[in-house]
């Protein structure tokens, strides 16, 4: 066994113990950081919390930082943005990096992901270059696993809007979401598969699930990027995708979004002759597809897509300006 494998395993008992029981995020960060940095004497190790469209600093150990990181900045951000462990081994090399010490050649950042949500991230500089690797990054989401429950301002929505291969690809690009998954909404059955919802038999749309964070992207702001991107006037079909699957909908789980959610297809309905023929319902269930669906124009960036290219374009730029 390696150094660091073993001092991390010490490490991580510790912990365990000592946060046993301990439900204040504060206390429990201040502690967790303060033990990993005494284990390795890293230059730098702390916490950044989401708070509204940011992140806040704190707590932490080792020389002042910036306090306030916009979501998708710096290293922190992005990791926040991709929901993803960030191990960079030379700072200077990763695009807009956040210099808060000059001093700091090396840093990992641990997003703290609670019900798939970021809540905030464990941040490590050290002063020498290639400091971390994927030891650092497996025992460290193991101990940031340990923080109690940290409160998430980050909300969820279900959109339907023809076939949910495009849609989910045009939807992650808009700035302030931070999830997706395909799936099937508002069905008849439990646990289906996507051969059965493409029977058209089951009452499922295909649908995405997306997670967003209000104070970046509001409720309003994605439900008009959502009208952009189908025909609210269609019945059952979207491009050349035809069946109650590919129905538009809008499907909430906060009673509260309704009022919001009626007022913008209020105001899409004027720019409209016609009925619109948007469903908006509470949301039944929802079971996400399989996996080959997820990001599937990722993956096959030549699959069929109703949705121009432009409109993913469009989806990269637009800033929620409130
Ligand atoms: N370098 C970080 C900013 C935080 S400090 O390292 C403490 C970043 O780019 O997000």
């Amino acid at each position: 066994m390696n150094t660091k494998e073993s001092k991390y395993e010490l490490l991580y008992k510790q912990i365990v113990s000592l946060l046993e029981g301990e439900t204040d995020a504060v206390a429990t960060m201040s502690n967790a950081a303060a033990m990993i940095h005494d284990a390795f004497h890293f230059w730098w190790t702390g916490f950044y919390r989401v708070s509204g469209p940011e992140l806040l600093l704190g707590p932490f150990q080792g020389p002042v930082a910036c306090m306030h990181i916009p979501f998708g900045r710096g290293v922190c951000g992005t990791a926040w943005k991709e929901h993803r462990t960030l191990v960079v081994p030379d700072v200077e090399q990763f695009p807009g990096h956040i210099a808060c010490s000059s001093e700091s050649r090396s840093e990992i950042v641990v997003p703290v992901v609670q019900k798939g949500r970021v809540v905030a991230v464990l941040d490590i500089d050290s002063r020498n270059l290639a400091t971390f690797d994927d030891v650092d990054a497996r025992w460290l989401q193991k101990i940031v696993a340990l923080l109690p429950p940290i409160k998430s301002d980050e909300r969820d929505l279900y959109l339907a809007a023809g076939c949910f291969w495009g849609a989910e690809k045009y939807l992650k690009l808009i700035h302030g979401v931070t999830f997706t998954e395909v799936g099937f909404a508002n069905g008849n059955t439990t646990n289906p598969t996507y051969q059965e919802v493409y029977t058209d038999q089951t009452g499922f749309a295909e649908t995405v699930h997306l997670r967003y964070i209000p104070a970046v992207a509001s409720l309003r702001f994605l439900l008009h990027m959502y009208f952009k991107a189908i025909d609210p006037t269609s019945l059952n079909k979207q491009g050349e995708d035809q069946g109650t699957r590919y129905r538009t909908g809008i499907y909430y789980t906060d009673p509260a979004d309704r009022a919001i959610i009626d007022e913008v297809v209020a105001d899409e309905a004027k720019k409209y002759g016609l009925p619109l023929q948007v469903e908006v319902e509470p949301l039944r269930n929802f079971y996400p597809a399989e996996e080959y669906h997820q990001d599937y124009l990722d993956k096959n960036p030549s699959g069929y897509c109703h949705l121009p290219v432009a409109l993913f374009e469009l989806a990269k730029k637009a800033k929620d300006t409130k």
